[in-house]
């Protein structure tokens, strides 16, 4: 059989690609370890991911690291992907750079501790002016805070004399969005058997494949990735269309 990677058809790879990584904690706890286990474990995953969507040419991968919701678990989970976090940048910055890789943030960046802004900070300015891979971070982020961030810009903007409210259209809005410098995902994976969005990418995510494996995070490898990309490639999208007028188009 064919390898999986050379199943894929490279005309017709999604440009960007978003991930909901979970299933650390139930992966950690089924080995009888502690959950921030599950969470150092998950670092392989997400180091041979990037890997693989930079080899195959993937132009944008989200990865959802870390939620406005996760604020609230115990205290030394919180703690422990803080320094796993800053760790990790640390260790993988230059990496990154030599791979032509630029890092990205969305999310309340205020939020992280000032270590973790610097450290972030250090590693989006090493990377800026990269050319191959956008590796956004969504860290601290969530669908509801972002619409809420840009519905209070926009009325500023307008309360401001500087935007007419008929000139608000979905452009204008997008503009004022974390994500406004990336395409929409056309492909969003969510590992380790859960169905649903948990505040992921709200209004990006309109009319993305979705994807979802019983894999847990700290499993999920290259092949895994190749795989839910052969299944996005056997899919119609047809955005609201029929499908005799997407055969027709062709
Ligand atoms: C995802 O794994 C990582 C984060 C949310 C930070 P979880 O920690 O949610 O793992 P489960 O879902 O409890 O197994
Ligand atoms: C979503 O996973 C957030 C991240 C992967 C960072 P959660 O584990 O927090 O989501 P729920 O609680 O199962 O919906
Ligand atoms: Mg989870």
């Amino acid at each position: 059989m064919d390898t999986l990677i050379n199943q894929i058809d490279r005309e017709k790879l999604p440009k960007h690609i978003a991930i909901i990584m979970d299933g650390n904690g139930r992966w950690a706890q089924e080995q009888g370890e502690d959950r921030l286990f599950g969470h150092y474990h998950g670092v392989e995953s997400v180091r041979d991911i990037v890997e693989g969507c930079a080899e195959i040419g993937i132009k944008f991968l989200t990865l959802y690291a870390f939620s406005t919701e996760n604020w609230d678990r115990p205290e030394y989970e919180v703690v422990g992907l803080m320094e796993l976090l800053v760790s990790t940048i640390r260790k993988e910055a230059e990496t990154l750079h030599k791979n032509n890789i630029r890092l990205h943030v969305i999310g309340d960046m205020s939020m992280l501790p000032a270590y973790a802004q610097q450290e972030l900070n250090e590693a989006l300015e090493i990377t800026s002016g990269n050319s191959g891979l956008n590796l956004v971070m969504a860290l601290s982020y969530s669908g509801r805070w972002e619409l809420l961030n840009a519905v209070k810009s926009i009325a500023n903007e307008v309360k401001n004399n500087r935007l007419p409210v008929e000139a608000i259209d979905q452009d204008v809005l997008q503009k004022y969005l974390c994500t406004s410098d990336f395409p929409d995902p056309e492909l969003m994976i969510r590992t380790s058997g859960e169905y649903r969005i948990s505040n992921f990418l709200l209004y990006q995510l309109a009319y993305a494949e979705l994807y979802f494996t019983n894999v847990r995070w700290p499993e999920f490898r290259k092949n895994n990735l190749y795989e839910a990309i052969l299944d996005y490639q056997g899919r119609e999208r047809r955005f609201g269309k029929t499908s005799r007028q997407i055969e027709d188009a062709k």
